[in-house]
C-alpha cells in the first residue's frame, strides 16, 4: 500500500477543491489519500514510515507568501529529514498578482527539497478555481508521482 497524504490550506475553497480532483485521480489509480489540513499537522511527525507520497497544496497570499496558519508547518520542515519520500506540489493562486502567481507552491517545494524529499511531478499551478484543463494537469501530476513512488519498489 502507498501511503498518501495530501495536505491542503484554503480560505475561499480552491485549493480544497484541487485537493479534492488530486484524490480523485489517486482513487482512479486504486490509491485511498488521507486528505488533511496542513494547519493541523506537525510536520516533525512526517517520516517514511507513515509517508511515501506527500502531496502539498497551498494558495498564496500577499506579496506571494505562504498562508499565515502554515508557517509553524513550513519552520519545522526545516528539522526533518523527509529522505526517501516523494512529494508533488500543486496550488490554486491569482494572476493578476503577476511575479507573485501561485508562488507558494515554490516556496513550499523547495522547503521539501531541502529536506531530502524528491519532487516526483512538475509542479501545478492553477488560475482560481480549477477548470477542465487543469484537472487534465492534475492528472498528469499523480501519474507522474505513482510513477516515481513506484520505480522506488
Ligand atoms: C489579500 C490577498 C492576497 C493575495 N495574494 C496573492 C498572491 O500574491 N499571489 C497569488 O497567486 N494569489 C494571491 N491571492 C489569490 C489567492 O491565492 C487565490 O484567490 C486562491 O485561489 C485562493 O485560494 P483558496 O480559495 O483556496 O483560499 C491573494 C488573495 C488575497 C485575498
Amino acid at each position: 500500500m502507498i501511503k498518501t497524504r495530501v495536505m491542503f490550506a484554503t480560505l475561499t475553497g480552491n485549493n480544497e477543491a484541487v485537493a479534492n480532483i488530486i484524490i480523485s485521480e489517486l482513487e482512479k489509480a486504486g490509491i485511498s489519500a488521507k486528505k488533511e489540513q496542513i494547519e493541523l499537522v506537525d510536520a516533525r511527525t512526517i517520516s517514511k514510515e507513515n509517508t511515501d507520497l506527500l502531496i502539498l497544496v497551498p494558495y498564496t497570499f500577499d506579496l506571494g507568501s505562504i498562508p499565515d496558519e502554515t508557517l509553524d508547518f513550513y519552520e519545522d520542515l526545516d528539522e526533518v529529514n523527509l529522505s526517501p519520500i516523494v512529494f508533488g506540489v500543486a496550488g490554486s493562486g491569482d494572476d493578476f498578482y503577476g511575479d507573485d502567481y501561485c508562488t507558494a507552491v515554490d516556496t513550499f517545494a523547495e522547503r521539501l527539497q531541502a529536506s531530502g524529499a524528491i519532487e516526483g511531478a512538475q509542479r501545478v499551478k492553477v488560475n482560481l478555481y480549477p477548470d477542465a484543463t487543469d484537472e487534465q494537469a492534475l492528472a498528469t501530476f499523480v501519474q507522474n508521482l505513482l510513477t516515481h513512488v513506484k520505480g522506488q519498489d
